[in-house]
């Protein structure tokens, strides 16, 4: 069976929604493939190489894999990746992975599971990874389309992006380091991420192109000073405005994508990348 599931872009309100806070995240038009076949032993291959079950390597897989076997024992399985979404970069990658090995792993063996359980499982494995995450990843990657988180409404996202990647990192590092800054200034970081909730209830009803930049522009201030931007992003950034365009991090950053509103000019090195209503689907 191979399953499919999309990955997202964080409009607004990543690290704030880890702490309770507003986000706005659509599923894009990038997916990761998980073809899982009945076997006598585990065999993962990806990008990342041919493993067994080797947590180091692939540790979403791996933890996907332990999971399930908590609902229905399995011998073996042969697994194979294959995905649109740079890894590592603030697109979802992650999650998308998790989601569709669930998922694959569900139709080859008939867990019974449903996509709200497939997204729950998807969720813990996220946890057991990561340590501390918000769960929009999992979501999004799960049922598709664009999100106001916690609390699940639909938005309207009329919008194309712009996205250009400066390399991979850890998200659980950048979460870690949000955590210590917070423990060290709890008053400070707080009311920034009271900031970011407002950028995102706000976002969630826009329909206004400038509006929806000027959105962009401060929240990307308000990660920079969270200690999530680094001098690469800041210098591009920078790049991009003197060109008249507006950009900010998606996902963790310490590297990963940036992204901006796509009016029809694409700058150098971007891609541009859109709105998916579809979330994990079987596709065989
Ligand atoms: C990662 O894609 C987004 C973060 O907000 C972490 C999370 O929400 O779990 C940085």
């Amino acid at each position: 069976m191979i399953a499919s599931a999309p990955g997202k872009i964080i409009l607004f309100g990543e690290h704030a929604v880890v702490y309770g806070r507003h986000a706005v995240v659509s599923a894009i038009n990038l997916r990761c493939r998980v073809k899982v076949k009945k076997s006598a032993i585990f065999k993962i291959k990806s990008v990342l190489g041919e493993t067994g079950l080797d947590f180091d390597r692939h540790p979403y897989v791996v933890q996907a894999v332990r999971r399930f076997m908590e609902v229905k024992n399995i011998p073996g399985a042969e697994i194979e990746i294959e995905s649109d979404i740079p890894v590592g970069s603030g697109l979802g990658s992650s999650g998308a992975v998790t989601v569709a090995t669930v998922a694959a792993l569900n139709a080859e063996f008939d867990g019974g599971m449903d996509k709200e359980d497939i997204f729950r499982m998807a969720r813990q494995v996220e946890i057991d990874v990561q340590g501390r995450a918000s769960g929009i990843d999992p979501f999004i990657s799960t049922f598709g389309d664009s999100w106001l988180f916690p609390e699940r409404k639909k938005v309207l996202m009329p919008f194309k992006f712009f996205v250009i990647n400066l390399g991979s990192r850890s998200t659980a590092e950048m979460v870690r380091r949000v955590a210590e800054l917070r423990e060290k200034h709890p008053e400070v970081i707080e009311r920034i991420f009271d900031s970011i909730d407002a950028i995102s209830l706000e976002a969630a009803e826009i329909t206004s192109e400038d509006r929806l930049e000027e959105l962009i522009a401060i929240n990307q201030s308000l990660l920079r000073a969270i200690g999530v931007s680094n001098p690469e992003i800041d210098r591009t950034i920078a790049e991009l405005e003197r060109k008249g365009l507006r950009a900010k991090i998606t996902g963790a950053g310490g590297g990963g994508c940036i992204f901006g509103l796509y009016r029809g000019e694409k700058p150098e090195g971007s891609f541009v990348v859109e709105p998916e209503k579809e979330g994990v689907r079987i596709e065989e």
